[in-house]
């Protein structure tokens, strides 16, 4: 039978991937290299003063930081403006959890991928994963992160720019708090960004998932794997 190809992404949903990772490989880059401080400098003072050395100083790479910022905004709005339907449809996906189904392929897939099936069935349990829809549990929980920590990330990051600009004084509490939760966005998904980019990129278990970030389709027998209830939906949808 041949090995039908099965739609996974539109032009628009790959557009803005990739032009979020690009944003997010600058700002990362340029953003380190605005922390200074001998106490959490996470390289060193090396990485910094050779970034600022770069770019002319300080005040120059924060604006360089802001400008990426704000572009990055840009490209999010632009992409509710063209596929709101997509994003729609990526937020649905990716916030509805099947409690017992995604938790168990949740712990199971944990178990596999270190101590491998004969601890599952050790433990009495079946090592067959529980079928998946669009995405699986593991891809849920990044992309659930992605989004709520880039909304804080966002929103903490207008506070600061304004800060240097409008704000008073008597913002300076709010500001300390838009600082200290723009940092802990930034490590949450950027912890959870590692594993992305190993299970995506680098496992040759998803590769036909990784081309789909290019070509926009996957292989059928890989669908059927996978996202076995996306795969009876489209198949069902189709016939
Ligand atoms: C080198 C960097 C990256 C690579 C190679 C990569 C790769 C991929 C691939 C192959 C997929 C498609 C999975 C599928 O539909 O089967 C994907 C989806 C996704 N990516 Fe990335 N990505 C990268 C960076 C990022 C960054 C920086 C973010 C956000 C902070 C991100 C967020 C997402 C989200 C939310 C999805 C959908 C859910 C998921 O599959 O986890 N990616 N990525």
């Amino acid at each position: 039978m041949p090995n039908t190809m099965f739609k996974r992404h539109d032009k628009t949903d790959i557009f803005i991937h990739w032009f979020n990772a690009a944003c997010w490989l600058l700002l990362l880059l340029t953003g380190v290299g605005l922390i200074q401080h001998p106490a959490i400098d996470p390289f060193g003072s090396g990485y910094p003063e050779a970034m600022r050395a770069m770019v002319g100083g300080g005040a120059n790479l924060l604006v360089i930081h802001e400008i990426i910022g704000l572009l990055w905004l840009a490209g999010f709005v632009f992409y509710l403006f063209v596929n709101f339907k997509g994003a729609r449809f990526f937020l649905a996906e990716v916030f509805a959890v099947s409690p017992a189904r995604d938790m168990a392929w949740m712990i199971k897939k944990m178990v596999l991928m270190t101590l491998g099936p004969k601890a599952l069935k050790v433990m009495g349990m079946d090592p067959e994963l529980p079928d998946q829809g669009y995405y699986n549990m593991g891809q849920k929980a990044f992309a659930q992160a992605s989004v709520v920590g880039g909304i804080v990330i966002a929103v903490t990051g207008v506070i600061m720019f304004m800060s240097d600009r409008t704000f008073g004084a008597e913002s300076t509490g709010m500001i300390g708090w838009a600082v200290t939760l723009h940092f802990i966005a930034v490590g949450l998904v950027f912890a959870g960004l590692l594993v992305h980019i190993y299970m995506a990129a680098i496992s040759p278990e998803e590769r036909p998932g990784f081309k789909s970030m290019f070509t926009g389709v996957v292989p059928g027998n890989y669908a059927k794997h996978h996202h076995r209830l996306w795969w009876e939906k489209v198949k069902t949808e189709g016939e």
